[in-house]
């Protein structure tokens, strides 16, 4: 197959606090998927694109009234979960994951119910835009490897985790490692696998995964952080998610989660910590020095957190953020509503609650927009996972560019447009009718 080009109305965020619109975008896009040319009408190299792929028949209009969009990219979500969203909210982190959640996942070691939950969940992750997604598995190897191979069939770009948990004192009998060891060489195994599912095309990546602190030995940690420097892979955790999570990794060993995470070398660029409720000052600064990410889940924090995320502040420290559903601790597999939710959880820790306390009832300044919040859900989670995903850019190093890997992702892509008709995109972003667009390219 060659090249492909689309003309098409696009917007994307390739800055945070605004984005760009091209009417008529031409956008080229190569044989392995990456983009090659994003062209406007006014570029001296436009009508001659155009025409070379009319020639070609290899260019695709878009209609007038359809938009193209990044895909979305959820950092942080439980595949084997799904059957659950939307139920068993009742309960608080602790007792969800023991009453609800381990058992569930306990099931997967049965690769038939694999097969009947995962190829319908990434089925309706790409129907809800979202074109790359990290996910956690559960801790049995072979059907997390059965995910990533679903996902790779999709054309879902997916990072997936085998998930590590060894601390028999926090883990049920039937959902334990048997062993540290045995823990460790099966995460290495998994990565092994993984790796070659996609022979490193930059579809399907291997994450390293402890599922959180009360489930892990140090010895964990510390053996899987060996493993992230010799396989240079991606890690994501849980971090500080609620009180009694914070408090347990306080009690136990006398440190913050992330003081904890990089002392055991488990805190890269490529790290990905969910939720992040309560970060000290210097957490914050550890985290941006690091370079690691956030994954914010604002629905799944309205059930488990005990407190908001200070979002805004995350933004504004330049620390690497995007968004996630986190199923089914958040109940719903869009990224577009993570991204309503987070501007709405913004607007209530803003303006407070209790109706009996008239000053001072929220934190001043402390809202984001809804142009800042698809940042998160596209360019921002690019950027966490140090993925070249979530903004339309050519650039011959290709470090920037948004990948297209199969035409199936493109395809959901281009489903995204029709969700976003030209009234209800600007009534959903509030844009002014009048706005004048800033021109890229
Ligand atoms: N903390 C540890 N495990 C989990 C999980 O499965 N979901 C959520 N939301 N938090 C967790
Ligand atoms: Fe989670």
């Amino acid at each position: 197959m060659s090249n492909q080009a689309f003309v098409a109305n696009l917007y994307h965020a390739p800055e945070k606090g605004s984005f760009d619109y091209i009417e008529q975008a031409c956008i080229e896009v190569d044989d392995l998927g990456m983009i090659t040319q994003v062209l406007s009408p006014d570029h001296p190299n436009y009508a001659t694109l155009v025409e070379q792929h009319e020639n070609t028949r290899s260019l695709t209009r878009l209609a007038d009234h359809q938009y193209l969009l990044p895909g979305l990219v959820d950092l942080h979500t439980h595949a084997p979960q799904w059957p659950q969203a939307g139920k068993g909210l009742d309960l608080p982190l602790h007792d969800w994951l023991n009453q609800y959640t381990f058992p569930l996942e306990s099931r997967y070691s049965d690769l038939t119910f694999a097969a009947r939950i995962y190829p319908e969940l990434v089925d309706t992750l790409l129907a809800h835009g979202t074109t790359t997604a990290m996910y956690f598995a559960t801790i049995d190897s072979a059907p997390s490897e059965y995910l990533a191979s679903v996902c790779k069939e999709k054309g879902q770009r997916a990072l997936v985790g085998k998930i590590s948990m060894d601390e028999k004192s926090m883990c049920p009998d039937y959902y334990v490692e048997s062993s540290t060891q045995q823990a460790l060489s099966d995460a290495e195994a998994f990565i092994q696998n993984v790796n070659e599912i996609d022979a490193k095309q930059g579809l399907i990546y291997p994450v390293v995964t402890p599922r959180f602190v009360p489930t892990s030995t140090k010895a964990l940690l510390e053996g899987l952080s060996k493993l992230v420097s010799q396989y240079q892979c991606h890690v994501q955790t849980h971090a500080s998610e609620s009180d009694w999570a914070r408090d347990f990794t306080e009690q136990t060993y006398q440190k913050t989660d992330v003081e904890l995470y990089n002392e055991t070398g488990l805190l890269t660029r490529k790290t990905v910590l969910a939720h992040s409720i309560f970060l000290s000052e210097s957490d914050k600064e550890t985290i941006k020095t690091v370079g690691a990410g956030i994954a914010h889940c604002p629905l799944s924090n309205m059930y488990f957190a005990d407190a908001a995320f200070p979002l805004r502040e995350a933004i504004d420290k330049d620390l690497h953020v995007g968004l996630g559903s986190d199923l089914s601790g958040g109940p719903l597999p869009s990224i577009f509503h993570a991204a309503l939710d987070a501007v709405s959880h913004s607007r209530v820790r803003e303006a407070g609650t209790n109706t009996h306390i008239m000053e001072q009832r929220g934190e001043a300044s402390t809202r984001v927009s809804f142009v800042e919040a698809f940042w998160l859900a596209t360019h921002g989670g690019g950027l966490t996972l140090d993925l070249p995903v979530g903004v339309f850019k050519p650039d011959t190093t290709s470090t920037h560019l948004w990948l297209i890997a199969t035409p199936m992702v493109a395809k959901f892509v281009f489903m995204m447009i029709s969700i976003a008709s030209k009234t209800s995109w600007r009534k959903s972003l509030c844009i002014p009718p009048n706005l004048r667009f800033r021109q890229f390219g």
